[in-house]
């Protein structure tokens, strides 16, 4: 079955190529590499062994999508992660990010609803949520207004898809994502950064390496244990993972609603100082940092009620935060040898 995943190259489409083709489907990549590098093939390649079809396409071009739609007829499913993430660029540039993640995704499902059956998975983001009144987060909690345009995006993203699929063939899942982190444990991928990383394990792995010289912890006067922000951070072959279960389920039309949401978090939350010990132990290095203001716009905690997914999808990650800080900092050693 052929599977189309967009932005197949980025962190988490590469390494949900992996365990598509570990269960056998034959994939499509396209990507227009704006956040990624074509060398993501290879070492997809290096763990799988099996070749996948790529196409350097930019999804704002609606031709281009047409095309693609018209070249493989017999796309079964859409895994659609191809979109522009940094929130901090979302602000000063929301047109950028409301053209690449809105206009992409409109393009993709004018094509997808012109096939008899049509089955989508869409990579959102706890971010929906904003700062949730319950903790650990249900499904059902509101989604409350964005704080930046990205945000935004991910939102009418789910409105979007919520609506098309009322009226057409498509079935989709929404996949909320917490704090998606790792490397897959061959080493073959991970997370490419650009620029200075805004996330917190890319900028630990890179001070750790030398590269940054110190990590600045946003913030330890929040209501917390410890005082620094909490969050969930998952896996990201945990997260590949879900991607796959998920589309099996639609694939085997086992789905109960047009559209069905799931989170994708461990349930677990981490504190900033408690990821700063834990990533020490299992690198045995000192980090340097210090504490600094609170970064503008953070929310003091988020972390995932997964009882949803476990029961009703059957996924579970597995993978501990000490899992996810190994393979993050093998990684990084990696690409700096
Ligand atoms: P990423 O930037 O590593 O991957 C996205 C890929 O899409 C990149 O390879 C990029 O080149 C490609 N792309 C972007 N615009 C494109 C376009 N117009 N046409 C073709 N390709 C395009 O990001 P990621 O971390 O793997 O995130 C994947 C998805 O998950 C995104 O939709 C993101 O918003 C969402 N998400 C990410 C996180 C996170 O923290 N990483 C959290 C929640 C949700
Ligand atoms: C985690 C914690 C920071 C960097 C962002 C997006 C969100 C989602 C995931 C896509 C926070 C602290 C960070 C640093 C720090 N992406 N921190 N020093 O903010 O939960 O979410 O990525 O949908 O939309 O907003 O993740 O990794 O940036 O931060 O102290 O240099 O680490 O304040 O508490 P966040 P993050």
């Amino acid at each position: 079955m052929k599977i189309l995943v967009t932005g197949g190259l980025g962190f988490i489409g590469s390494h949900t190529v992996v365990e598509l083709q570990n269960e056998g489907f034959e994939v499509i990549v396209v990507d227009n590499l704006s956040n990624s590098s074509e060398k993501v093939l290879d070492g997809i390649f290096a763990i799988t062994g099996k070749k996948i079809i790529f196409e350097k396409i930019d999804l704002r071009e609606k031709a281009s999508v047409q095309d693609l739609f018209k070249k493989y007829q017999d796309i079964t499913g859409v895994i659609h992660f191809a979109a522009s993430k940094a929130v901090g660029e979302s602000v000063e540039n929301p047109l950028l990010y409301y053209e690449n993640n809105i206009n992409a995704l409109v393009y993709v499902m004018q094509e997808m609803q012109q096939l008899p059956k049509a089955h989508f998975i869409f990579s959102s983001s706890c971010t929906v949520y904003g700062q949730a009144e319950k903790m650990p987060i249900k499904e059902d909690s509101p989604v409350v207004p964005a704080f930046s345009p990205y945000g935004n995006t991910k939102q009418i993203g789910e409105e979007i898809i919520q609506d098309v699929a009322k009226v057409t063939a498509i079935d989709a899942i929404l996949l909320r994502y917490f704090n998606p982190v790792g490397a897959h444990p061959s080493i073959a991928i991970g997370e490419l950064p650009l620029g200075v990383p805004q996330n917190l394990i890319p900028f630990i792995t890179q001070t750790a390496i030398g590269l940054r010289e110190q990590l600045s912890v946003y913030g330890n006067d929040y209501p917390t244990q410890d005082g620094t922000a909490i969050r969930d951070y998952i896996h990201v072959v945990d997260l590949a993972k879900a991607h796959v279960i998920a589309l099996q389920r639609l694939l085997a039309g086992k789905n109960t609603e047009k559209v069905e949401v799931f989170n994708l978090g461990t349930g677990k939350g981490s504190s900033v100082l408690e990821v700063i010990t834990a990533f020490e132990k299992v690198s045995g290095k000192k980090l340097n940092y210090k504490i600094v203001g609170r970064r503008e716009g953070d929310i003091t905690e988020a972390y995932a009620n997964t009882d949803k997914a476990n029961t009703v999808l059957g996924w579970k990650a597995t993978h501990s935060l000490e899992d996810a800080l190994a393979s993050a900092w093998k990684w990084e050693q990696k690409i700096r040898s």
